[in-house]
Formats: C-alpha cells, structure tokens, sequence
C-alpha cells in the first residue's frame, strides 16, 4: 500500500504552520515579547529560530523523510541502530501527553465560542470594566471547576474536552491529505484573515500606539540571558519540534518539496501570527488600562471583559469575541492533528492484530481511549480539593513541565545527533537538497549548525534550566 503524503505544495506549508501556530503563539508569545525587550525580543527570537530551531527542524524532516515511516521506525531506519528507536517511541509518547493537556484548554476554546455567540459574555448594562473582568474571572473558575459552588456543572470542562479529541479522531481518520491537509488549508488562511480583522478592529482603538509600542518598540535594556533562554524554550514549543510531530509530518512531504523552504516558510509564519496575534490582543488592554498578562487569565477572563466594552455597542462584543475563540480554536486544532498523527502513524504501522495492521479508524479509536482517559484526569486535576498531583504540581501542570523542560530538548538534542553523526553526510545533503535540486551551500551551513552548534548549545541550555 502506498505511504501517506502530502497531497499539494501549500498543504504541506499549511499543515506544518498549523502544528506550529498554536496557542502558544497567541497567549503566551506575545507577552513574553513585550516584556522582554520588544523589537529587541522579536530579533533575537527569530535569530534563534534560524541558528538553532531550523537546523533542528530539518534534522526532523531528514529524519522522517528518509525513514518514511514513524517516528519509532524513521529513527531506527536512519541511524541504522535499533536503539534509537527509544527516543522515538518516548517521543510519541510524550507528544500524547502533551496532546492530553492540550485537548483541555482547546475545550475551553469550544466552550467559549459558544457563550461567546448566545451573547452569554455580554457586560451587564451600567457595569464597571474592573467588576466586568472579576464576572468573567469568576465564571471561568466556575466552568474549570475552580470555584466554590459548581453553577455550570463539573461535566463541562470534561465534556469539551472529549469533543474535541473527538474531532480531532474524525478528521484524522480522513487520512492525512484529505483529513489533516483539506482542514489545514482552509484553517490556516482562516486564521490569518480572523487575525486581520481583529488587527483592524483594534486599530481604531485609543490605545492602539501603545498596544503596538509594548510589542514592537525595541528595548535593548531588557534583554538578559534569561531572554535567549526564554527564547529558545518557547521557539521548541512552538515550533513543535522534540515531539515526533515534524519527524511524522516531515514522512509526508513529498520529495521534491525543499525542506529549507518549508521550514523558512514556517518559521516566517509562526513569528508573523504571533505578532499580529500581539496586535489584536495589546491595544485594548491598553486603551482600558489593564495590566499585560499572559495565559489563560488573560484569554479567559480579561479578553471576553474588554471584548464586552468595545465601542460599538455589545453586538460587535459579540462578535469580536466569537471570532476570537474561533481563532483560538483553529490554532488549537492544527497543531493537535500533529500530535495525533504523530501516535496514529506509530499505531498503524507497528501494532499488528491476527498478523495485520490496524487500519487508521481502529488506531484512532485506540488512540481516542488512551489520550481521552488521560486528558479527562488532566481536566479534572484542576478542579478544586483534585488529589491528581504529583510532584507538587497539578496533572496538566506537571505534564506541561515535564515535557516542555525536559523531552522536548533532549528529542532536539537526539534528531540531532542521528543527522548529524550517525547518518551519511552525503545522504543527509541529498535529502536536504533533494538530491542536488536546491541550493547546496545554504544546505551545509545548516548541516554544521546541527552537526555542532545545536547539541550544544540545546545542551548547556537544558542543564542551566534544570539548575
Ligand atoms: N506548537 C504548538 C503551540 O505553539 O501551541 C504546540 C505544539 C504542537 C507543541 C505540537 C508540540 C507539538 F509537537
């Protein structure tokens, strides 16, 4: 049977900027920027992207492409030791885990789209903006389970959750071209445009100089080597790299497709959306003078309250709101599909029942009862008075830290190593080149870059960060 691909040029560039957009890229990069320094952050940021991440990006890209096969089996394939098989199979797993606390808060985002569209975040006639935003903080720890008196139902947030994995199972098991690269191709350009809209609407804000001067102005002062450390954390996060996803993804894209492109490309993208994310979002907390926050604070609780007071009355609150929950909802989405693939790939083609492989439904099953009972117990650690805790930390907690601090670098660090040490140079330069069609001499500056540089530095920067 023949393997799965990529079916267009820009299907691929969708789908892999949809596994990196995510909501990292809306929630929590554009405050790290504006407290770090700005124009200042952004440069250094997108440095970093190109010394560091691409290289490892295209370590994971050789890697899957060459292996034509899972993460598991392109490991092995291309390093030719069966060891390596380890780091992917810990990798899969790890990109479940992470899919497991993600499908949590992309519930959140389900919930909202729909208390956003029933008008059911609109202000309250008369209300202060401040008594505003403590309504919505206190109906978002109502709805996670956080407050005193469930009024929403403990199910909810456990029940969002699970729709969405399901939707996930449903549109994967369409295949990849037609499933995950169809959905991508109209999500991605979605986005983005939902993105312009939102610019749009807030550069009528009075605080649209501000909102945009936090974000842009470059600050040299503010930058300190805990600034590239941040950087380089949340360039790996967001790029989905250490997590078999570009390894899966990287098995898809056709072979005469440059991989430096598409990683280019991507990495544009990403920092792109980010910013714009940053300029839909800043401008009213500053018109309404409230304080920059990040996560899922500023999404869910002050985000609906300044929606609620934009000028115009509460139609367009409404309206604003909804788009932006939809926005949330497809960065969400698109990047779960990788992490879904990631383990559906693994499934169909190492577990075998009565001798044959299972076919991508029965994986997906398979896949929906593991990642669900885990996301489940995720959404219920963060309920009030939960005894899901470990190490001090909640579920969702400890699994975010776990794999962002941990797994995601040394998966760098290993991709790596495979490309660059145990693999051919030769073959890696031909994979890279797609045998001698693209440029050679960027393709050996990016070669060194993962030979030697990236191991190192992803090194020094793992053992600083656990210090
Ligand atoms: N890149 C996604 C984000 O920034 O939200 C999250 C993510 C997706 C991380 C896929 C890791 C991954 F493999």
């Amino acid at each position: 049977m023949a393997r799965n691909q990529f079916a267009s040029k820009f299907g691929t560039l969708a789908a892999i900027a949809g596994s990196a957009v995510g909501l990292g890229n809306i929630w929590r990069f554009p405050y790290v920027a504006g407290n770090n320094g700005g124009a200042a952050f952004l440069i250094i940021y997108t440095v970093i992207c190109l010394l560091i991440s691409v290289p490892v990006m295209l370590s994971e890209f050789v890697i899957g492409r060459k292996g034509q096969s899972n993460t598991y089996r392109s490991f092995i394939k291309s390093s030719g030791h069966k060891g390596w098989g380890v780091v992917g199979a810990v990798e899969i797993f790890a990109g479940l885990a992470i899919l497991a606390f993600y499908c949590v808060v992309a519930g959140w985002s389900l919930e909202y789209i729909f208390a956003s569209a029933m008008g059911e975040l609109r202000a309250v006639e008369g209300i202060e903006l401040t008594d505003q935003i403590a309504r919505m903080g206190i109906r978002f720890d109502d709805f996670v389970g956080k407050g005193g008196e469930p009024i929403l139902g403990v199910w909810r947030p456990v029940a969002w959750t699970i729709i969405f994995l399901a939707l996930n199972c449903i549109v994967l098991a369409f295949g990849v071209s037609k499933g995950i690269e169809r959905c991508s191709k109209f999500m991605i350009p979605a986005l983005f445009g939902i993105l312009l809209i939102l610019v749009i609407m807030s550069v009528r804000l009075d605080g649209f100089a501000a909102g945009a001067a936090f974000l842009l102005k470059p600050d040299w002062s503010a930058v300190t080597p805990q600034t590239i450390m941040d950087a380089l954390g949340q360039s790996f996060f967001s790029l989905s790299l250490g997590m078999a996803a570009m390894t899966t993804y990287g098995s898809y894209i056709q072979k005469e497709q440059s991989l430096v492109g598409v990683s280019f490309t991507v990495v544009i993208a990403t920092v792109l959306m980010a910013i714009l994310a940053g300029l839909a979002i800043f401008p009213s907390t500053f018109t309404y003078g409230v304080e920059v926050s990040s996560g899922p604070g500023l999404v869910f609780k002050t985000l609906p309250a300044l929606f609620a007071s934009l000028p115009g009355g509460s139609w367009v609150g409404v309206f604003v709101s909804t788009l932006f929950f939809i926005l949330l909802f497809f960065a969400a989405v698109t990047s779960s599909f990788s992490l879904l693939e990631a383990g559906t790939a693994y499934v169909t083609e190492e577990w075998t029942y009565k001798g044959k492989h299972m076919s991508r439904p029965v994986a997906l099953t398979i896949l929906f009862v593991i990642v669900g009972s885990l996301s489940v117990l995720c959404a219920m650690s963060q309920m009030e008075g939960s005894s899901l805790i470990i190490m001090e930390n909640s579920l969702f907690d400890f699994l975010d830290k776990l794999t962002s601090n941990i797994i995601l670098p040394l998966g760098g660090i290993a991709a790596c190593i495979v490309v660059g040490w145990s693999m051919k140079k030769q073959v890696v330069i031909n994979e890279l080149t797609s045998e001698g069609q693209f440029n050679a001499k960027l393709v050996e500056f990016f070669y060194f870059f993962a030979k030697w540089v990236c191991p190192i530095v992803i090194f020094y920067m793992f053992i600083k960060g656990l210090l």
